[in-house]
């Protein structure tokens, strides 16, 4: 019995420290991957943040557009797509092919960039 105890607090003790390991975590941020960490400094070298407020990006909290606050949880993307992951590239690759009245500009980001800032997105749930 006291041998059971042992492991279980074994494990306990090693999910705790494993716990603080993540990256944002201890802050109450969203947790993130390498995609999303480079996308997460895409944004901020991008200034997203003058038209939104985006959270987990210093400084973004403008409100020209809509917050990205919860963006993976919407149906939509800017009221025109579906909110797939394809969708998102797509509009952040060039939003005035996608609608062309927005009033968000392209700013051409490359693939790479696009699908790094869509996969920080996508820790916004
Ligand atoms: C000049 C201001 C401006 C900048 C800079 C800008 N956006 Fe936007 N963005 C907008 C506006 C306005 C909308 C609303 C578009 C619409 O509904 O037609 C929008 C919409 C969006 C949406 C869809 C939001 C929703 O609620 O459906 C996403 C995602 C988005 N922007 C991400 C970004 C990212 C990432 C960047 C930086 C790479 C960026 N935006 C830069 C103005 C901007």
């Amino acid at each position: 019995m006291k041998f059971v105890f042992t492991i279980f607090a074994v494990f306990a003790v090693a999910a705790f420290i494993t716990s603080g390991c993540q990256e944002g975590s201890r802050l109450g941020r969203p947790r993130e991957d390498e995609t999303a960490r480079r996308g997460r400094k895409t944004i901020a070298h991008y200034g997203c943040g003058s038209c939104h407020t985006i959270p987990g990006i210093r400084g973004a909290d403008a409100m020209v557009g809509p917050p990205l606050e919860h963006i993976a949880s919407r149906t939509y993307i800017a009221g025109v797509l579906q909110n797939t992951h394809q969708n998102l590239f797509t509009w952040l690759k060039n939003p005035p092919a996608v609608d062309a009245k927005t009033a968000m500009p392209n700013l051409h980001l490359s693939d790479a960039e696009a699908a790094d800032v869509a996969a920080y997105l996508y820790t916004l749930r």
